[in-house]
């Protein structure tokens, strides 16, 4: 007996969250997302941080759906709608004597897509999101060639989650947005020692995304102005921190990089604030911590939310989680989550196994002031999945409903 589906294809893949060293902020064109400055960003392991997408064709799928975290959203997206279009018309370009995929770009599509980590915690999840769809659909429909400019027009940040380790989005020249595209700078192998610890903080205040956030700076910000002359010298030195895997550089150029788009936020008008004082906590730490180690032990960045994401080398760990502990205490027996946590070497540690905490006594102890703490590394870009990954039943349809929005 024919089952409902039984000409339904499906693929699952993961994609990753990316974070800028170099940050993407202001765009020439809204329409094509198109920058008004190159970015370099570093890809995550999706061990810890990851969309994971099924998308599925079938001849008797009525409509287009998808589904986000189990809850059914509209297809109505311009973005999402220019994704998709994308990807069809690549297809077609490629394949236009092919029968067999012009049927498969006619039939509706289900796209289910889910993330491995809180939704609350505050973590930007649409790069990962929309690099996931696109480089399922172009799996489904059978096309390569450059992914990361569709996935650009998903969310810029996005195009970076194509690839893995260290990347740079080229902002490009042409008017139709063809050369604004990311590439790799070195595989997530390159420098096997950084870690990053991803310090998702308690209040998330309510803020201004980031897409109406830079769409104020741009129309009110004249230190924006000023960022843009600035940033070619930047990419360049951290582009050369990287390759010589030079920490002290790469953790300055990295924090002056978010100070100064933190900048650009307070000189938009109305001003446009992001960090909260447990952010600030976090920054006055890392250069209280970098100032007694006499060279960077940390470097944080943050992005459009008060979460700080801290880099640092693999050996530097214990000593840094204790001292987070110890300004920052929290009786989650899950407090610290992702990898485990090297055995301590021997760095500010004094007699009866106590940190030595005078140097930092300007600051003050806020207990609970974070939720909890991701510990993590450079990781590769997406991957497709096993079938029985897939996030949707045989019939195409959610295998996990959030709620009464999400019908069947
Ligand atoms: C601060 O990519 O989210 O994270 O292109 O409008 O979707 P849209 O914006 P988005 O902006 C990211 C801003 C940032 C910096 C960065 O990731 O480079």
């Amino acid at each position: 007996m024919d089952s409902f589906t039984d000409d339904a294809e499906f693929i699952t893949c993961d994609s990753p969250v990316n974070i800028a060293l170099i940050k993407y902020w202001g765009k020439r064109n809204e329409k094509l997302i198109l920058p008004l400055n190159s970015s370099i960003s570093v890809t995550l392991s999706q061990d810890e941080l990851r969309a994971r997408t099924t998308v599925a064709v079938s001849r008797n799928f009525k409509e287009d759906k998808m589904w986000l975290n189990g809850r059914e959203q509209s297809m109505k997206n311009a973005r999402l709608q220019s994704v998709i279009s994308n990807i069809k018309r690549l297809c077609r370009k490629r394949k236009s004597d092919n029968d067999q995929v012009n049927d498969k770009l006619q039939w509706k599509l289900h796209i289910c897509s889910e993330n491995n980590f809180p939704t609350a915690a505050g973590l930007a999840s649409s790069a990962a999101g929309y690099a996931c769809l696109v480089y399922a659909l172009s799996k489904l429909y059978g096309v390569d060639g450059d992914l990361s400019k569709i996935a650009r027009m998903g969310s810029g940040s996005a195009c970076r989650s194509i690839y893995g380790g260290f990347v740079i989005w080229n902002k490009g020249e042409a008017e139709g947005g063809e050369d604004s595209k990311a590439e790799q700078i070195v595989s997530e192998t390159h420098w096997p020692d950084l870690r990053v610890l991803i310090l998702v903080v308690s209040d998330q205040t309510k803020h201004t995304g980031s897409t109406v956030g830079m769409q104020a700076s741009v129309e009110t910000s004249q230190l924006l102005q000023q960022r843009l002359q600035g940033v070619p010298k930047q990419l360049e030195k951290i582009k050369c921190a990287i390759q010589n895997k030079d920490f002290h550089s790469f953790a300055e150029i990295t924090m002056r990089d978010s100070n100064q788009l933190h900048a650009v936020c307070m000189d938009t008008y109305p001003p446009v604030s992001y960090l909260t004082d447990i952010s600030h906590h976090i920054i006055q730490l890392v250069h209280a911590i970098n100032q007694d180690n006499n060279s960077n032990m940390v470097a944080y960045s943050f992005d459009a939310g008060p979460n700080a994401f801290l880099f640092l080398q693999e050996k530097d760990v214990p000593t840094v989680i204790d001292i987070l502990h110890y300004f920052y205490p929290s009786s989650d027996p899950n407090f610290i989550r992702g990898l485990q946590v090297p055995a301590k070497r021997d760095v500010h540690v004094s007699a009866g196994n106590q940190v030595d905490y005078t140097v930092f006594s300007d600051l003050k102890v806020i207990p609970r002031a974070l939720k909890f703490i991701i510990h993590t590394q450079p990781g590769p870009g997406p991957t497709v999945k096993d079938s029985d990954c897939g996030l949707l039943t045989k019939d195409g349809f959610p295998l996990n409903l959030n709620n009464a929005n999400g019908k069947i």
